[in-house]
């Protein structure tokens, strides 16, 4: 098998299978499993490619429509032109709901901490997840539409 055909498949796999990363992993190793390869393991992102999660996730959670947009761009994944850190990027993200919402709250939290936040921040909790998972899927176009509505209204950076 071709090596870029077999990385294709072990992403798919990775992000489509439900114990992948065991289950009650530590936040650090959950991140490491679901969203480094992507977001990079330092969590700095690529220009142009992927967002930068450090410092941005601790800045976004700072009110509870910035915590409940990271909820939903975890369970919905995202798909668009994106504005951010004065450019645009135009990438897809996977939905990847087949995570606890345990597991979600406790990457989320992780994150947060990256870069120390202006404000201290409460943990994300499974019960905060499951209230934006029980809205429904929406996909990841009318993420980036909710992201564009919040960042006119200032509520995220
Ligand atoms: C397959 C690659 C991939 C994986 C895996 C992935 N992401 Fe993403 N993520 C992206 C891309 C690409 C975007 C930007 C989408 C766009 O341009 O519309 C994004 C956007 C985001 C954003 C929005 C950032 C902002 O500035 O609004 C957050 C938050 C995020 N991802 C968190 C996560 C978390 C947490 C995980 C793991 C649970 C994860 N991502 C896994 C590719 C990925």
């Amino acid at each position: 098998m071709k090596p870029a055909i077999k990385a294709a498949l072990t992403l798919l796999a990775m992000v489509s299978h439900p114990g992948f990363g065991a289950a009650s992993a530590a936040p650090a190793d959950l991140y490491k499993a679901r969203c480094a390869m992507c977001h990079q393991s330092n969590a700095q992102g690529l220009a142009g490619t992927y967002p930068r999660l450090a410092g941005r996730v601790g800045a976004i959670a700072q009110s509870p429509e910035g915590r409940r947009y990271l909820a939903l761009v975890v369970l919905n994944g995202m798909y668009g032109k994106i504005e951010i850190e004065g450019g645009t990027m135009s990438g897809m993200m996977p939905t990847l709901r087949v995570m606890k919402d345990s597991e979600i709250a406790d990457i989320l939290t992780h994150l947060a901490k990256l870069q120390a936040p202006a404000k201290k921040l409460a943990p994300f909790t499974a019960a905060e997840v499951a209230a934006v998972r029980a809205e429904g899927t929406i996909g990841g176009s009318k993420v980036v539409a909710e992201r564009a509505r919040l960042i006119a209204a200032k509520v995220i950076p």
